[in-house]
């Protein structure tokens, strides 16, 4: 199954090109924890020049330019990349499952998904055309006045490491579309299929400049970028921490920002569910992609009657989970993504025991496996409210469980959180459902199931998850400039000076 690690450069005005500082960052596979590559580490200075080289793509007038082409033109670029992630699929999902740690087949879903993406965006870009132009009625006969949508300029696209290309195709997708250009900052515990992509434009001819792709470390390659004053927009997808840096570095120039940022969402389970479906969503809610997502439902609230039977069936089938090595077949576990990610997750699992939780299940690693950073999926329970557990974004396979005995405790709970960003109900009774959706401070809800996501959809959050939309026409408005135009169409002179009586 050993699939070799193409060894890469910067990807900057359509040429790979060694970083200037020369220094390079090794990727270890979480399954082995062995050192199987590296990727380059671009810094402040190779941002520099990426920044320019998008910037004369963006601005270059006449002909076919990036900015100024026709949505069409567009399109036809994303559809080749989409084809060629389609005909390379096989590999760059092994790619993907090697570097972040997630089962293959997730990755295969992922890699569906990426092109799924780009050709979702390719009908967009398409359907741009005739929808630039807008007029607007105003009161005044002598104006008449419309709006037209504009590539917002240059942009910087930071992305984390847990759907390594499908999160930086939520962003590259949309930002191609709009046309804009772009500079990619991948994350440092995963580039290598966001390399990959880089590799796949230069083999459908993209334009050199409209797309730049910078691996590096946050502060070093993530933080020039957030900060230079020739980079319109930043997008961003990761921990709230971060966002918060990248704003506050962006609010020094006053440069837009949108932040996909974490979540501890509620998975509210009621009485009259179907026992054994409710459980899968359960698991899969908050298990999917090793626990590491931002939107898992991680907080399951349980209505009191059923807690015991519901509980045990999920530790039950947890038993059942096959946890191994992300490329072997069957696999539903693989590792966390790094040795760090590993502690900080066990960190969490132990200062939950000292502040009187049980863990029910898991809280370890796998007895059958003695390397990798891989932990047992777990099930917390007698949790309140003021335990870290409860409060705090894990990323890792990690589930708490609370019970309630009303609907309004229920929406209590669900709410009793920093972030708004997802949030499940399940019951057979879709009145209630829907008071449940009303009730949920988020910017996702899931009815009778837990994670779904489709690119034609909006996706995003409110409170410390962050603000903006990725995905759907939303995500193309992320980089879009609204420009109104007002034209004095009457052949009076306006008379303010000329005729002061007339006014
Ligand atoms: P992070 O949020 O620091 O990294 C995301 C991206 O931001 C990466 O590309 C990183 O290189 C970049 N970055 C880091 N510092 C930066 C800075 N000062 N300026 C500009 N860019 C910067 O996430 P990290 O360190 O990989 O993981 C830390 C924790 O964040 C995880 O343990 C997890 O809890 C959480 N996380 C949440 C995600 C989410 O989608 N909610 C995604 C990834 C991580
Ligand atoms: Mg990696």
């Amino acid at each position: 199954m050993a699939i070799p690690i193409p060894t890469r450069q910067l990807f900057i005005d359509g040429e790979w090109r060694e970083p200037i500082k020369g220094k390079r960052i090794p990727i270890i596979n979480p399954s082995t924890e062995q050192t199987i590559g590296d990727i380059p580490a671009a810094t402040a200075e190779d941002v520099d020049i990426a920044v320019e080289a998008a910037r004369k793509a963006f601005f270059r007038n006449g002909g076919k330019d990036w900015s100024s082409a026709t949505g069409a033109h567009r399109a036809k670029y994303l559809r080749a990349i989409a084809a060629k992630i389609t005909e390379r699929k096989p590999e760059l999902a092994k790619l993907e499952a090697i570097d972040c740690g997630k089962p293959l087949e997730e990755a295969a879903w992922d890699i569906d998904d990426v092109a799924g993406c780009f050709e979702y965006f390719a009908d967009v870009a398409e359907n741009m055309d005739s929808k630039q132009v807008t007029p607007i009625s105003v009161p005044m006969e002598a104006f008449k006045c419309h709006v037209v949508k504009e590539p917002l300029g240059v942009v910087g696209l930071i992305t984390p490491w847990n759907y390594p290309l499908l999160m930086a195709t939520w962003k590259v997708a949309p930002a191609l579309a709009s046309g804009c250009t772009a500079i990619l900052k991948p994350s440092e515990m995963a580039s290598i299929t966001c390399l990959e992509l880089a590799n796949v434009c230069k083999d459908i001819g993209l334009p050199p400049g409209v797309l730049n792709i910078l691996t590096g470390l946050g502060p070093e390659a993530g933080a020039p970028l957030a900060s230079h004053p020739h980079v319109d927009k930043i997008a961003f997808t990761g921990s709230s921490a971060t966002g918060s840096k990248i704003m506050t570095a962006a609010a020094q120039l006053v440069k837009p920002v949108t932040l996909e940022l974490g979540g501890k969402s509620p998975i509210v389970v009621f009485e009259d569910v179907d026992l054994d479906k409710a459980a899968e969503w359960t698991l899969f809610g908050c298990f999917w992609t090793n626990g590491q997502i931002c939107s898992a439902t991680s907080r399951l609230l349980i209505h009191e009657s059923i807690a015991p039977a519901f509980v045990e069936k999920l530790v039950k089938w947890c038993e059942n989970i096959k946890i191994s090595d992300p490329l072997e077949e069957g696999c539903r576990l693989g590792p966390v993504v790094s040795s760090g990610q590993y502690d900080k997750v066990m960190k969490f699992i132990s200062t939950a025991k000292e502040e009187g939780a049980t863990i029910l299940h898991g809280g370890a690693r796998p007895q059958h496996l003695e390397k990798g950073f891989f932990i047992q999926p777990t099930i917390i329970t007698d949790v309140t409210t003021s335990m870290q557990i409860w409060k705090e974004e894990v990323f890792g396979p990690v589930l708490c469980v609370k019970t309630f005995s009303t609907e309004e405790e229920a929406v209590e709970l669900a709410n009793d959180t920093q972030y708004g960003l997802g949030a499940a109900v399940l019951s057979q009774d879709l009145a209630r459902c829907e008071r449940m959706t009303k009730a949920f401070q988020v910017g996702i809800v899931w009815v009778n199931c837990s994670q779904p996501c489709f690119c034609q959809a909006p996706w995003g959050g409110k409170k410390r998850s962050g603000f903006g939309r990725d995905l759907g026409e939303w995500g193309l408005d992320n980089y879009l400039n609204v420009k109104q135009v007002t034209t004095y169409v009457s052949n009076d002179a306006w008379g303010w000076y000329t005729a002061p009586s007339k006014m």
